[in-house]
């Protein structure tokens, strides 16, 4: 009797877990060849200091197809192509390269992240990063890896047992972040900013940085980063309110320990926005 293969066998979130982190490492890799040509690559700025160039393109329409072949009626929305049927069972979000000033200025803190929502909640966090040759993963109640090893968030009480990851981009006021960094080093935290939110995110569930915190983030740079943060043990707000999808929201994740005193001081920029509906979103999830 014929035995069924590996695909049929799984879960469809399984399905898509397993897909998920071969399109990555292969996304991840095709990345690499443009990065090692990158003095061929004709940059555009789409905003102040958001830079864009075919690679960026070129590796979210492979990633897009390699999803379409297996699960044509999934929803896709990425951050170069747009929205695509958002309201179906199975919507991946997905960010080609995050981390793109790092990728064509040369340095080396730049992923792959692919996020998959079943019936709007993320169930699949996948984070590659081709330099490292680190994959992480997680699928929700399965926990988090980065390749075969668990990660877990850092066991710091408070901001001087680590490392905080900040970032910011012109999509905010200066005054949306620069009060947060004061609240910070007054209470004997320290902070940096490696140009690539998802994989700060992503260091947050490995127990690399002790949080991160960045104003406002778009879905495709966070949702696959919440997945391996919450499976790693740590704590996210609620990203997803008021049409976070879209629109995207204040990100605020640490080790369950820590989160009151990030978002306490997260809230010196996030909480005077008043009407803002990113104020909602900085609630726990
Ligand atoms: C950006 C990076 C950056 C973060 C910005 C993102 P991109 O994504 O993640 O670290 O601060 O909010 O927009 O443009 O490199 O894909
Ligand atoms: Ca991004
Ligand atoms: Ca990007």
């Amino acid at each position: 009797m014929r035995q069924p293969d590996s695909a049929t066998r799984s879960s469809p979130t399984d399905s898509r877990y397993f897909l998920a982190q071969t399109i990555a490492r292969h996304a991840g890799m095709m990345a690499l060849e443009f990065f090692r040509r990158r003095d061929q690559l004709i940059i555009e700025f789409k905003g102040t200091q958001d830079m864009v160039s075919a690679a960026d393109r070129d590796v979210e329409s492979y990633i897009k197809a390699q999803v379409r072949a297996v699960f044509a009626d999934d929803g896709f929305l990425g951050e170069e192509g747009g929205v695509d049927n958002t309201e179906a069972e199975f919507v991946w979000v997905v960010d080609p390269i995050d981390g793109t000033a790092c990728f064509v200025n040369g340095m080396h803190s730049w992923c792959v992240s692919i996020a998959v929502l079943h019936r709007g909640e993320p169930v699949i966090g996948v984070v590659f990063d081709p330099n490292a040759n680190e994959l992480f993963h997680a699928r929700t109640g399965g926990g988090a890896f980065c390749g075969a090893l668990p990660i877990h968030v850092h066991p710091g009480t408070s901001l001087k047992d680590g490392v905080l990851g900040v970032g910011t981009s012109f999509r905010v006021g200066v005054d949306d972040f620069i009060p947060f960094l004061d609240a910070v080093l007054r209470d004997s935290g320290m902070f940096i900013r490696n140009g690539s939110g998802a994989l700060m995110i992503t260091y947050v569930a490995a127990g690399r940085l002790i949080g991160y915190f960045e104003p406002h983030m778009n879905s495709w740079d966070a949702l696959a980063g919440f997945v391996l943060v919450k499976e790693a043990g740590g704590r996210c707000n609620a990203f997803l309110d008021n049409n976070g999808l879209l629109r995207g929201n204040p990100v605020i994740v640490a080790n369950p320990a820590i989160w009151d005193r990030l978002a306490l001081h997260a809230g010196k920029v996030t909480a005077k926005r008043s009407g803002d509906t990113r104020e909602v979103a900085a609630t726990p999830h």
